[in-house]
C-alpha cells in the first residue's frame, strides 16, 4: 500500500555521497525533503538537481534538509556533479542516496508500474524511480507527497511555497488559499470561533460564513 499523509516516513539506512546515513537520525529535529530522480546523466534530472542545489540555502533557512535518491550507485552520483554545476551553475552539497538494490525506492513506492526487481539492465522506462517528493516534518510524519512523470521537471519553488504554508499552519490555526505566497492573507480555520478570531488575529474579513481571511500572523 502506498504511503499517505500523516503516515510515519519509513526509516532506513542507506549509502549516500556523504557516507552511510540512518534516515530518521539524519533528519534530526527539523524538516526533510526526500526526492527521487529517474537516472543520472539525463537532461531533465540534471536541471532538477541543480535547481534544488540553488534552493538549498532557502530550505536551510526554514530548517529543511534535502536528500536526493536514484537507483544509480553512489560513485555515479559523484561523477555527475560536475555536469550539474556546468549546466546550472549550482554545486550539489546535499547528499544523494545510491539505491542500487531499490530498497528505499520500494519502501517509498517510487517505482513506476511494471518496474523490475533490481537495477541490473534497467532502462529509464522500467525500474528507474519516478520523480517523487516526500516532505517530512519534525515528528517524522509525511506532510506532502508529489509524483511527477519522467519527462516533466518539477517546480521546486512550489515545494518551497508549500513548506512555507505547512510551517505557518503548523503554528497558527490558519490555512492558506490557492496560489498563496509568503506575506499574503491567510484563511482562519473553522476550529476558531468568530470571538476567538478577533482575540487571536485582530481584524478579519468574512467573505462567506466559512471563508474568513486575515493578515498572515508573524512567525
Ligand atoms: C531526463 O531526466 O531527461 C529523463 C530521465 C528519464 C526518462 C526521461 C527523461
Amino acid at each position: 500500500m502506498s504511503l499517505r499523509i500523516n503516515d510515519i516516513a519509513p526509516d532506513f539506512t542507506a549509502e549516500t555521497t556523504q557516507g552511510t546515513i540512518k534516515f530518521h537520525e539524519w533528519i534530526g529535529d527539523g524538516w526533510a525533503i526526500l526526492f527521487s530522480h529517474p537516472k543520472n546523466f539525463t537532461p531533465v534530472c540534471t536541471t532538477e538537481l541543480g535547481t534544488m542545489a540553488g534552493l538549498e540555502g532557502e530550505f536551510r533557512k526554514r530548517n529543511v534538509k534535502i536528500i536526493g535518491i536514484s537507483v544509480d550507485p553512489v560513485e555515479s552520483h559523484g561523477k555527475w556533479q560536475d555536469d550539474i554545476k556546468t549546466a546550472t551553475g549550482h554545486s550539489v552539497n546535499y547528499p544523494l542516496i545510491g539505491d542500487k538494490d531499490l530498497k528505499v525506492a520500494k519502501l517509498y513506492d517510487m517505482l513506476p508500474g511494471g518496474a523490475g526487481e533490481t537495477s541490473e539492465g534497467r532502462t529509464p522506462a522500467d525500474n528507474a524511480t519516478v520523480r517523487s517528493v516526500y516532505v517530512i516534518g519534525p515528528d517524522k510524519k509525511i506532510k506532502l507527497v508529489l509524483t511527477y512523470p519522467m519527462t516533466t521537471g518539477r517546480n521546486f519553488d512550489e515545494i518551497l511555497r508549500a513548506v512555507d504554508s505547512m510551517q505557518l499552519t503548523a503554528k497558527h490555526q490558519v490555512a492558506t488559499p490557492a496560489n498563496w505566497k509568503q506575506g499574503e492573507d491567510v484563511i482562519i480555520t473553522a476550529a476558531v470561533s468568530n470571538e476567538d478570531a478577533i482575540k487571536r488575529f485582530g481584524a478579519y474579513e468574512t467573505i462567506l460564513p466559512y471563508l474568513r481571511k486575515t493578515k498572515q500572523p508573524s512567525a
